[in-house]
């Protein structure tokens, strides 16, 4: 096998900005995870119309008398269910994965919002089953309306399984209940748990696409106080993310759980900075995707959604002065934040009707900032209509970038390494936003490096990519495979991560054009466990069934129970015979694939999925 490297011949030049990562709010990226806030449902805004399984004491248990109240007194608009607590009652919360997590030596800031209408001494109080965590801190609230109280927590021992008790001497309405540590990434208030951030800001990734996916573009795109109950589920807005937390809405996200939005905007943008990354927000573009496939005809929601999106970047980069600035430094930062790139939009399956809604968007951003570069983007799918009539509008229109998708078998991306060296070099340019190969195994991470020596020699046309998804907390996945999982006290990358750093830490200046000749040999065993996943949601999906080549039944399943998502994966013993993969465990015995390349164990499957009337 012979590769000749010309080193006098100039490639592409390779932006240092080229790898970055993509953080979205899914498998409780954010509460649970990266923003490290120790208390769920802090404000006892879950709600059962969000989520069968969630009521607004969800992860609260109380000893005493204890009701949820959503009237009139509520903390304010957009907090709107508080906790009655009885006199002598106690309430407590179990955190996320296993209970709340502490270190031995390390501070917590406990805070709430109270109001009582005699004074009234509330205990704060932190144990494991083996007793006390922190010395108890006593708060009284002083007769009267809201009021906010503080008190430090000093962990005596390190524990993963600890409980936040408040308890009460006299009748209390209490909100925004809140044990944050004080040892975040940076030191920042409010900001992100440190072991999750490293790992990220080790990646030395060159952007940060943000907050989604699928989160940004599903549900209702109205305003929380125009929104009824059933449109809960809201597409991700940045105005609700921004200011003190007790003020942004809980919102029901597509993943199917309840978001606090502490992890915001400001916060956001902020992390970029610390890690050095170009921030890379996505914005709604009034098309709804990922199968709920909706379009507004409703011009004032539209004009609305530009209007924020021309404030977002007055937020980013306007001058402390202007209206939207003011707010970013009265959060805490008057410089700018450096925006230069905003995507509209994020994998819309109606291309003409993204289409028209993202011209709007793009005029007026380029009307006002024509500096910022508008990544359109090219629906779901790597193939199929969708996609073709996207780019062609896309190319027609002569947009900056477009942003692709793909998730596919390790196989699929060895075969299309040559992927991008047809692309129109005139054209737009390519921001692969979210790529992965179905696994987490040491084989998916070296198929993406494969692939992503495509991207590299083709960094002429694609100028960003960023694996996805970035992380997952182990208890509550909806996605995999995940780039970091994590849970409430251990974070740990993947075989895809060690990949991604590898090439994020190493990127060159430039390609230096090279060939190959030959054949690499091909050795080593060729049977053994393989595994397949796949995904969709019982909204759209039902009576999934997974077929060989041969159209025989791998595996079936009926997904209508009561969980809304679900990931399956299925296992088998495999061996080649004949030079067929077959399928050697009891359960069957069928051909599976032709064994084109028997140096691989993967094989192509097809999903067939029936979908469900009327909707
Ligand atoms: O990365 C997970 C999901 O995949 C994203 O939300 C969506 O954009 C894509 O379908």
């Amino acid at each position: 096998y012979t590769i000749t490297v010309d080193p006098t011949a100039k490639g592409a030049r390779i932006d240092d900005t080229m790898y970055g990562v993509f953080f979205e709010d899914i498998n409780r990226a954010a509460d649970g995870g990266l923003y490290a806030e120790l208390v769920q449902n802090r404000s006892f805004e879950y709600s059962t119309a969000d989520n069968r399984a969630y009521t607004p004491l969800t992860s609260w248990t109380v000893d005493g008398s204890a009701r949820t109240v959503n009237d009139g007194g509520r903390l304010n608009d957009r907090n709107r269910v508080h906790l009655s607590l009885g006199a002598g009652s106690t309430v407590t919360n179990t955190g996320y994965n296993t209970g709340v997590r502490v270190e031995k030596g390390k501070k917590y800031d406990f805070s709430v919002w109270a109001r009582a209408e005699s004074g009234t001494n509330l205990t704060v109080t932190l144990k494991d089953a083996d007793g006390t965590l922190a010395k108890a801190r006593r708060v009284t609230v002083a007769a009267g309306g809201w009021a906010k109280y503080r008190v430090v927590l000093k962990a005596t021992r390190t524990s993963s399984d600890g409980r936040l008790a408040v308890a009460t001497s006299g009748a209390a309405a209490l909100d925004e209940v809140s044990l944050f540590p004080r040892d975040t990434y940076k030191g920042r208030r409010n900001g992100l748990r440190k072991d999750l951030a490293q790992k990220i800001a080790a990646l030395k990734p060159g952007f940060l696409r943000f907050p989604g996916g699928c989160l940004v573009n599903t549900g209702s795109m109205k305003d929380y106080s125009e929104a009824s109950n059933w449109e809960r589920t809201r597409a991700y807005q940045w105005k609700d993310t921004i200011g003190p937390v007790e003020r942004r809405a809980t919102n029901a996200n597509f993943w199917g759980y309840n978001q606090s939005y502490g992890l915001g905007y400001y916060e956001y943008f902020q992390f970029a900075e610390d890690i050095g990354a170009m921030p890379l927000p996505v914005v709604p573009a009034l098309v709804t995707g990922c199968g709920q496939n909706k379009a507004t005809d409703d011009e004032a929601l539209l004009q609305r959604h530009i209007q924020d999106t021309l404030d977002l970047i007055e937020f980013a980069n306007g001058p402390a002065t202007s209206e939207w600035g003011r707010v970013r430094a009265r959060m805490g930062h008057p410089k700018p934040f450096h925006l230069t790139h905003l995507g509209v939009g994020n994998e819309e399956n109606l291309p003409h009707e993204f289409f028209a809604r993202f011209q709007k968007f793009r005029a007026a951003i380029e009307a006002k900032y024509p500096d910022i570069k508008v990544v359109s983007n090219s629906g779901p799918d790597d193939a199929g209509s969708t996609f073709d009539t996207a780019w062609k509008l896309n190319r027609e229109a002569n947009v900056d970038m477009v942003d692709e998708h793909y998730y596919n078998s390790p196989q699929w991306f060895l075969q299309n390494n040559d992927r991008y060296d047809s692309y129109d070099r005139k054209g737009p340019k390519v921001f692969l936003g979210e790529y992965a190969s179905w696994g987490n195994a040491f084989k998916n991470a070296l198929a993406e490096a494969a692939f992503m020596t495509g991207l590299e020699r083709n960094a002429d046309v694609v100028e960003l990519a960023s694996y996805a998804p970035l992380l997952a907390n182990e208890d509550y996945v909806q996605w995999s495979p995940d780039m970091i999982w994590f849970n409430n006290h251990a974070s740990w990358g993947s075989a895809n991560y060690q990949m991604q750093k590898l090439f994020m830490n190493n990127v060159g200046d430039r390609v230096v054009p090279s060939t190959a000749t030959g054949t690499p040999a091909v050795s080593g065993p060729i049977s053994g466990a393989v595994g397949l996943s796949t995904w969709a949601t019982t909204a759209a999906y039902d009576d999934v069934k997974v077929t060989g080549a041969d159209g025989a039944t791998l595996l079936s399943d009926d997904f209508s129970g009561d969980a809304s998502r679900w990931t399956h994966t299925g296992r088998g013993s495999w061996s080649v015979q004949d030079g067929q993969y077959v399928q050697t465990d009891a359960a069957a015995e069928n051909t599976m694939v032709s064994a084109g390349d028997p140096s691989w164990h993967d094989y192509d499957l097809k999903v067939k999925a029936t979908k469900k009337s009327g909707k």
